[in-house]
């Protein structure tokens, strides 16, 4: 069996200094993709590998500054174009006009990925009304003001891809994630609705559910910088944290030829994670005072 080497991901948001193929260097050549929150972590990350395979991208959120840094970063590192947007996901018309940038810009966009999304840990009792709208606002509308926008620019005309990056937190009901695991369960519904209703239009809908991920802003704010987290690390199967770079290989499969009759699921990709780990309050709430 081929094993990834795991000791060439790179913290931060930095390009990796080495990477192995798995699937051909040329896979997504001629190809733009959109990746929402492209700027930092994850989706560093996946716009890192998609333009590795020779695919153009844009990138797109709040803080503009971020976003131009890491495009020229990326640009640098791959030697493809990187356009770098300022949106917020929870504005329809700031979303739609950025979308419509993109497509002017590069004459066309083939794939989107939904990766921009706000949390925190917060006990469902301390949890406000706009803390938790806040959050359904950024995940749930924003995956939907995004995908609908580029459906209706383009992939209604010419089809395309598009990936839903949520998370396992609803599967179980995880303590202290009452706002983003109702974010997340709705976007991998909207996953299946909208695959089932733009098939006939070429539009395959994805989603991927990373675990526990090394070196993010999402794992930081979950207890992955706490005193507990090497216990937290043991009750994952695998017995490790993920890395970017299997969410990004992951998100690569979904909007390859190699997934060309998948759509409407939610591939799983966290070591096993949701099956094992701890689901407390005691020791969440360890979890958070140490984190802080
Ligand atoms: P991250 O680096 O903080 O990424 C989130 C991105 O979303 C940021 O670039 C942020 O940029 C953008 N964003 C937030 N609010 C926005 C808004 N209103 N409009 C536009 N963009 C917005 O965190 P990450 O850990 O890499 O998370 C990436 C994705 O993976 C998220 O969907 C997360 O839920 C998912 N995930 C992560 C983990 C993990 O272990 N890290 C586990 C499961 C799922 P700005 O601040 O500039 O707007
Ligand atoms: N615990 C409880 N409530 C919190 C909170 C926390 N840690 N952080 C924010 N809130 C509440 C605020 O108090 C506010 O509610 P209120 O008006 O009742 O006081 C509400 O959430 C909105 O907060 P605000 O700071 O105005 O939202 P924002 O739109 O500026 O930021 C966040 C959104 C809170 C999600 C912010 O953390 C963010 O921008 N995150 C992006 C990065 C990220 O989370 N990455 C991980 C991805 S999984």
């Amino acid at each position: 069996m081929a094993t990834r080497n795991l000791n060439i991901e790179a913290n931060g948001d930095d390009c990796l200094e080495d990477y192995n193929y798995v699937f051909k260097p040329d896979l997504l050549k001629d190809k733009v993709a959109f990746i929402t929150g492209g700027g930092s972590g994850i989706g560093f990350r996946i716009t890192e590998i998609f333009m590795r395979h020779g695919c153009k991208t844009a990138i797109a959120s709040r803080k503009i500054e971020r976003v131009k840094e890491a495009a020229d970063k990326l640009t640098a590192a791959t030697g493809v174009e990187c356009f770098p947007l300022q949106m917020d996901v929870r504005n329809p018309a700031e979303v739609d006009q950025t979308v419509k940038n993109i497509v002017s810009h590069f004459g066309k966009l083939d794939i989107l990925v939904n990766n921009a999304a706000g949390n925190f840990l917060c006990p469902a009792e301390s949890l406000s009304a706009n803390a938790f709208k806040t959050v359904m606002e950024i995940d749930t509308n924003g995956t939907f003001n995004v995908t609908k926008s580029v459906f209706d620019n383009y992939f209604k005309e010419n089809g395309g891809s598009v990936v839903n990056i949520t998370a396992t937190l609803g599967y179980k009901g995880t303590v202290m994630q009452t706002h983003a695991g109702c974010a997340k369960a709705a976007i991998d519904t909207m996953t299946k609705h909208l695959a089932a209703e733009w098939g006939q239009y070429g539009v395959r809908i994805n989603g991927i559910a990373p675990g526990p991920i090394g070196g993010t802003v999402g794992m930081a704010k979950l207890g992955g910088k706490s005193d507990k987290a090497e216990m937290m690390k043991k009750s994952i199967p695998l017995q490790r944290w993920g890395q970017k770079t299997e969410i990004a290989d992951s998100v690569l499969y979904l909007v390859s030829p190699a997934a060309s009759y998948v759509t409407g699921t939610v591939l799983v990709a966290d070591g096993g994670s949701w099956l094992t780990s701890f689901n407390d309050p005691t020791m969440m709430h360890m979890l958070m005072k140490s984190s802080m």
